[in-house]
């Protein structure tokens, strides 16, 4: 098979009369070619690295997991029933608690029995607000078990005691008689919980302590001695992760922890990505601000690269993978609301850079086992936002929605030559603390339009995820697909009117998926005209 030029190309659609069934005007084509290598597949896209994240922050447990029994939202044992269906829908896999920063704060006996007993604390990151603990482990478990996935503990290494971290997992896990396991029991669960996912503190170099990597790498060392194997249950035991591009982080704890194989199975980096020197709102932004907060999700290309090529130094097997627990945009919060609860809005551009981020997971799946992005419900790039009884899907939970095809599927190499997106930067002054996260070329921003990845799931079905965040120019894109002989095409794509087009509790349609009929199947592939800033998910079937 041979590729396709990129004249060839634009001819073949224009004969195919793609483009609003007209010929198309000079200078308006912007053209890509992709590889799709169905016959190269090897690795699984673990599901996990569609994962969650759920801290006691904000409203992102009360009242937006949370509302107690007794509430007039319709809830199940106090878990509202309409963000669980919303998150079944989209197959959260694994949810991870109790945060973030507070889990170096949380003291797990404060948050068993009685509610109305349970004593209080104050939630010193978040707002200073007086958490009350009604929201524990049983509550978090029982959240599991309604969603269908697997739980995520994230202990408490910064401020909490080894016995502590030794006696909850004992307590989770443990199916004999003893003294954690007879306090589960007389606390109303008879059987332990299946716990596989347990994290030895939570960003270590800052909130959790502000430990330097050697130091961390040797209390790590000393505290995952005592989170024990019960009862067959097998936990795989995640170190805290660089913070961004912070690699030395990661050489030191390789070097000495990654050294001995049953101390750490994962290693779990951090990287939020914001706007520079524009407009921070989540909705309230310019092109500028655009083309800056996907040059900074990008970014995670390099800094995953930078950190594996550390990790296959000391691991060659990829015996310990990356568990990226924290990821996603920071914007500022809606106004009027506490800053300490990072409340924000969510418009396309967070689609945007759910679309580019986990397209790049999905191509980094031999090293990258999990994700968890922040966080699950009215904190940060959330999936839904909640008002009272009111609750509406964000953009990005559509990501989510339409990238389900790649759950647990398996990863079809793909090379991809497209176009760029330029942005006229005019007399804007870059200069500042941070360097801009993109390329500046005879005064235009630069960043590469598309990104893209591809699976095949256990029916055969190969799926395309392709996101073209050029806002102006649609893309034509000629693709082969090796090793398959495509019969059918089909595909969903989300877009909008605007960049900062969302969803809100008045009007909640805004940015949804609709169905997607631009692309045909071709001797070789297919070819598919993009819109410009949106995301296409194809299925194609032999
Ligand atoms: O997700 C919000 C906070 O960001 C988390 O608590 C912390 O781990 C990170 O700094």
């Amino acid at each position: 098979m041979t590729t396709m030029t990129r004249m060839q190309f634009i001819v073949a659609v224009l004969l195919a009369g793609l483009i609003g069934g007209g010929p198309l005007a000079a200078g308006q084509v912007k053209t890509a070619q992709l590889t799709i290598k169905a016959d190269q597949g090897k690795e699984t896209i673990n599901r996990n690295i569609y994962g969650h994240f759920a801290e006691h922050l904000g409203h992102c447990i009360y009242g937006g997991i949370w509302v107690g029994e007794d509430s007039d939202i319709p809830n199940t044992r106090g878990i509202r029933n309409d963000v669980v269906e919303a998150l079944k829908q989209i197959k959260a896999p694994v949810v991870r608690w109790p945060g973030g920063c507070f889990a170096d704060e949380y003291h797990w006996k404060d948050g068993i029995g009685p509610r109305e007993q349970r004593p209080t604390m104050v939630n010193t990151h978040w707002g200073g607000v007086t958490e009350n603990n009604h929201f524990g482990t049983h509550e978090f478990l029982d959240l599991c078990e309604q969603l269908g996935c697997e739980p995520y503990i994230c202990g408490n290494l910064g401020s909490g005691t080894i016995e502590e971290m030794a006696d909850w997992v004992e307590y989770m896990t443990f199916d004999g008689k003893s003294p954690m396991a007879d306090l589960r029991r007389a606390n109303g669960r008879d059987k332990p919980w299946k716990l596989t996912y347990f994290a030895v503190g939570n960003e270590n170099w800052g909130c959790g302590g502000s430990m330097t990597p050697e130091y961390y790498a040797d209390q790590y060392r000393r505290y995952q001695t005592y989170v024990k194997n019960f009862s067959g249950n097998r936990i795989f035991k995640v170190a805290c992760g660089p913070s961004g591009g912070d690699y030395n982080w990661t050489e030191v704890l390789m070097q000495k922890v990654a050294n001995r194989r049953a101390l750490m199975q994962g290693l779990a980096p951090h990287y939020y990505c914001g706007t520079g020197r524009g407009s921070r709102s989540a909705t309230e932004f310019t092109e500028i601000d655009w083309l800056w907060n996907l040059g900074s999700a990008l970014r995670i290309e390099e800094i995953l690269g930078r950190h594996e090529e550390i990790m296959d130094k000391y691991d060659p097997q990829k015996r310990v993978a990356i568990m990226f627990d924290e990821w996603g945009t920071w914007h500022a919060v809606e106004p009027g609301t506490n800053p300490g609860f990072l409340y924000q809005q969510n418009s396309l551009r967070d689609a945007m850079v759910a679309g580019l981020t986990l397209n790049i997971f999905n191509n980094h799946c031999a090293r990258v086992k999990m994700a968890n992005i922040a966080q699950m419900v009215n904190v940060l790039q959330a999936m839904v936002l909640t008002d009272g009884p009111k609750m509406v899907l964000t953009p990005t939970y559509f990501v989510y929605y339409l990238y389900t095809v790649h759950h647990d599927a398996t990863l079809l190499p793909t090379e991809l030559d497209g176009p760029q997106y330029a942005f006229e930067m005019g007399e804007r002054n870059l200069s500042g603390r941070f360097p801009p996260p993109f390329k500046v070329e005879d005064g235009k921003g630069m960043l590469p339009a598309m990104n893209v990845s591809a699976s095949r799931d256990q029916s055969g079905r190969i799926h395309v995820s392709l996101v073209n965040i050029d806002p102006h120019n649609a893309v034509e894109l000629a693709a082969q697909v090796q090793g398959a002989e495509p019969k059918r095409i089909s595909g969903k794509v989300l877009t909008a009117g605007e960049i900062n087009s969302h969803n809100t509790f008045e009007n909640p349609t805004a940015v949804e998926p609709a169905a997607f009929a631009g692309a045909r199947i071709t001797d070789t592939g297919f070819i598919a005209e993009l819109p410009a800033k949106s995301i296409v998910v194809l299925e194609i079937e032999g």
